[in-house]
């Protein structure tokens, strides 16, 4: 088959079959393996969604838990690897430094033979179990302080925030953080998934995989944005500034960070489900004055933006609950890895199972035939 016309981004152009999850935009709906992310959020555990994705049905009582002790048993990371992490530049991004982890994690567990699937589902759970203490780690460690080990008696969710700040959660913390991992686990063909899904294709290890889609996840048009509308809302400061605001940057052709997708033409579902999570965690701590205007600046760019199909996407609210729960701005992109890397692992394996080394075409529109002038003769 060959293709002649280009399609910018790969817009419309399918990559591969999957059947991890679904997105219909038109009707701001997203299933895992069929089930509704909104019912997943509201009744499901990270651990359960990880299982979900990767195997393709919800678990047995006895495999969900199983899955989480070898989670749980596989947490720790190596005194090596903490030294890694200390010696990174303390002011450099959380990103960063996960990308480093997970490469580094994989020369410890070598995985380069892939043809194993046992190998490869002890390498799955070895990622996603070490995770959230990397970027924990590289948290503590910035700031000069102790590493806290993970802690087996508690779940994903409030392990990770117990390793950010020596304390457990509440239970309404702990739901919406657990919501909100599952709310990113996966979704479909994104920039990161077609990375990792490109590099899985090599064969390479998975934590090569993982760190490859960890460097894309980072870029502001797709999981930096969340960091990007903190900033916005601040830039923003009042509810009256919002039209203003948004009308020069509307007239500057400037992007509005959280608002718009290439798939969803409508509110995505999982803005919908993470602006009632920010609300409930509200009941708890106070109702932060940029929650007001992400509202308000909603309510506007419906109006003004509206009729292109631009409306929130799961960025927009996602950064405002985890301020409210109070983790740093540069720490809600990792977050998003920590939540996606079970979908990034599901496309892999499902990768391997029938691979093909992606090897696209290019429209060539350079020169051709030309001469090579030596150096001493050019000016
Ligand atoms: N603000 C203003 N206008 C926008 C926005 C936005 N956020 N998004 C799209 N548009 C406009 C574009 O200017 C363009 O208008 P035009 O046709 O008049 O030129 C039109 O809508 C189509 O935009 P594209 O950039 O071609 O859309 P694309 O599908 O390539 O990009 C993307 C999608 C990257 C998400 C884009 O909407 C964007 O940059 N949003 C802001 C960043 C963001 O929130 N990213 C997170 C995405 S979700 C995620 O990755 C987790």
């Amino acid at each position: 088959m060959s293709q002649k016309e280009l399609s910018p981004g790969l817009e419309g152009v399918p990559v591969a079959e999957s059947a991890i999850s679904f997105i219909d935009g038109q009707n701001a709906r997203l299933e895992y393996r069929g089930i509704a992310v909104e019912t997943l959020a509201r009744e499901s555990c990270f651990e359960e969604t990880a299982w979900l994705l990767l195997k393709g049905d919800l678990p047995t009582q006895k495999e969900l838990a199983e899955f989480d002790d070898q989670l749980r048993h596989h947490r720790r990371i190596k005194y090596k690897l903490k030294d890694i992490l200390k010696c990174l530049p303390e002011n450099g991004h959380p990103m960063n430094a996960m990308q480093a982890g997970v490469a580094a994690i994989g020369m410890f567990y070598p995985a380069r033979d892939v043809s194993d699937p046992k190998k490869n589902w002890e390498s799955v759970v070895r990622i996603i179990a070490k995770l959230p203490t990397i970027v924990a780690a590289f948290h503590r460690l910035r700031y000069g302080d102790e590493a806290i080990q993970p802690r087996d008696d508690l779940d994903h969710a409030a392990n990770f925030y117990y390793m950010l700040f020596e304390r457990e959660p509440s239970p309404a913390v702990r739901k919406a953080l657990d919501a909100c991992l599952i709310l990113h686990a996966e979704h479909t063909m994104n920039a990161s998934t077609f990375c990792g899904r490109v590099t899985g294709s090599t064969l390479a290890d998975p934590y090569t995989v993982v760190s490859a889609a960890i460097g894309t996840l980072t870029g502001p048009l797709h999981g930096g944005a969340n960091e990007r509308v903190l900033e916005m809302l601040k830039e923003i400061g009042t509810k009256e500034n919002v039209r203003p605001w948004l009308e020069q940057a509307i007239a500057e052709k400037r992007k509005i960070m959280g608002l718009g997708h290439r798939v969803y033409k409508v509110k995505d579902p999982r803005a919908t489900v993470l602006q009632e999570l920010a609300e409930r965690v509200f009941a708890e701590t106070s109702r932060p004055a940029l929650y007001d205007i992400a509202v308000e600046l909603e309510k506007v760019a419906a109006d003004k933006l509206g009729a292109k199909g631009i409306y929130p996407n799961v960025d927009f609210y996602s950064g405002i609950v985890y301020q409210a729960l109070g983790i740093p701005s540069d720490l809600f992109t990792p977050i998003f890895a920590i939540a996606r890397v079970a979908g990034w692992l599901a496309h892999w394996l499902e990768q391997l199972k029938n691979n093909r080394i992606y090897r696209p075409s290019q429209i060539y529109v350079g020169q051709r035939n030309r001469d090579y002038v030596p150096l001493e003769q050019r000016p």
